[in-house]
């Protein structure tokens, strides 16, 4: 077997197991991807000025986000449709992330519905809706995740439409995958896929599919964008959802400081500065390069997250240091889910977890809260 050292050893595990079409849905983004690596790239350029000599023998990646306990900085990002690499998806997620004492921030686009995966965690769930086009579907979705328990609601702010995915568009995915000679070819060279395939839950958008037309048969791009997405959506429709949850708001997917404070307005208590992993408008900047800019917009009691390339316990630390409060990531927990389901995911969050408290042992900065912008610069 491999060895599972890294998270990219994770992605080469996913890669193997998974028909080319599925691991390029999780894997791609939009355009040239130039986005999706410069949010890598632009991490590895950040350097670190450590303080030595400091008593680090104990040591504690534990803080809080929005007033709640987490056992490291890092949340799992909502993903979509994870039902397409592993049976039970979202809830082996659940387990993975309640286990590690992580939030799990789930995306209304599942296969499970939102009770079932509710019911399979023991973790803080936050739920991530779009201001879809239909508000009763919004509505229906956000009032059921309140009743199942979930403490947060997530606003996602940069899907208008779909980003053009040309991988996807190249696959000709659909959801459900339609059966074509490459599809079949594929499934007959990875059965343990199949396997899951045909054992879980029909893959469709269990949670508001009274709402939508049926999928069947579309391209996964045209069925969104007819259906779900609200390219006529303004910042009012942040505005409703504050007043439907009494609970923590977020609003996702925020790279201006003018945008910032228009969700800080609207009532956000956080922000998520993302470019959903490159998945949207190629040409925008990598969001570890924007982060400052946005922690230095809005007022302290707004907390400032983060999402996009981060791979690395490092770049966990980076990230907190330019003054986000925690990272969210996407892919990584994906490959672990296909590499071994639950504790596939659990792991790829242990592999964080640990590079994290090794880098805080090296740099001096024992708990999360000795992290800060002085790290980033020289001594002198
Ligand atoms: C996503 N993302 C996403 N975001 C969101 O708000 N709702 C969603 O349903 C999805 N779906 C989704 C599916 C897949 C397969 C991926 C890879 C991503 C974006 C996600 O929340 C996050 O912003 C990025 O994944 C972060 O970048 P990294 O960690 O993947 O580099």
């Amino acid at each position: 077997m491999a060895r599972r050292v890294t998270i990219e050893d994770y992605r080469r595990i996913a890669k193997r197991r998974l028909p080319r079409f599925v691991f390029d849905y999780v894997d791609g983004a939009a355009g040239d991807e130039l986005t999706m690596r410069d949010n890598i790239d632009a991490f590895q350029k950040i350097r670190l000025y450590p303080n030595q000599q400091v008593d680090v023998s104990r040591r504690s990646t534990a803080t809080t986000v929005l007033g709640r306990q987490v056992e490291m900085p890092v949340l799992l990002a909502p993903t979509g449709l994870q039902r397409l690499v592993h049976r039970r998806a979202d809830l082996e997620v659940a387990a993975a992330a309640g286990r590690a004492g992580v939030p799990f921030v789930v995306s209304a686009s599942t296969a499970f519905t939102i009770e079932e995966i509710a019911a399979n965690a023991t973790g803080d769930l936050w739920i991530q809706i779009y201001p879809w086009r239909d508000r009763a579907a919004v509505e229906h979705v956000v009032k059921r995740a309140l009743d199942a328990g979930y403490s947060t609601l997530v606003v996602t702010v940069d899907v208008p439409l779909l980003g053009r995915r040309e991988r996807d568009v190249r696959n000709g995915m659909s959801i459900p995958p339609r059966i074509t000679a490459r599809n079949l070819y594929e499934g007959a060279r990875h059965p343990r896929w199949v396997t899951h395939l045909l054992r879980g839950p029909e893959i469709t958008f269990t949670n508001f599919s009274s709402f939508v037309p049926d999928s069947r048969g579309m391209a996964l791009m045209s069925w969104v964008n007819n259906e779900l997405t609200n390219p006529g959506a303004q910042w009012d429709e942040v505005r409703w959802l504050r007043s439907l949850w009494p609970g923590p708001m977020v609003v996702k997917g925020i790279l201006t400081r003018r945008d910032a404070l228009l969700a800080v307005g609207e009532g956000a208590d956080a922000v998520v500065v993302s470019n959903h992993g490159g998945r949207q408008l190629d040409g925008t900047p990598a969001t570890v390069d924007v982060l400052p800019r946005i922690v230095d917009a809005v007022p302290d009691r707004v907390e400032v997250l983060l999402d996009g390339g981060v791979r690395r316990g490092t770049d966990v630390l980076k990230a907190l240091a330019l003054g986000a409060r925690a990272v969210l990531i996407g892919r990584p927990y994906w490959w672990g889910l296909a590499a071994g389901g639950s504790n596939g995911v659990r792991a790829v969050l242990e592999v964080l977890r640990a590079e994290l408290d090794m880098a805080m042992a090296l740099s001096g900065r024992p708990t999360i809260e000795s992290i800060g912008p002085d790290l980033l610069a020289p001594p002198d």
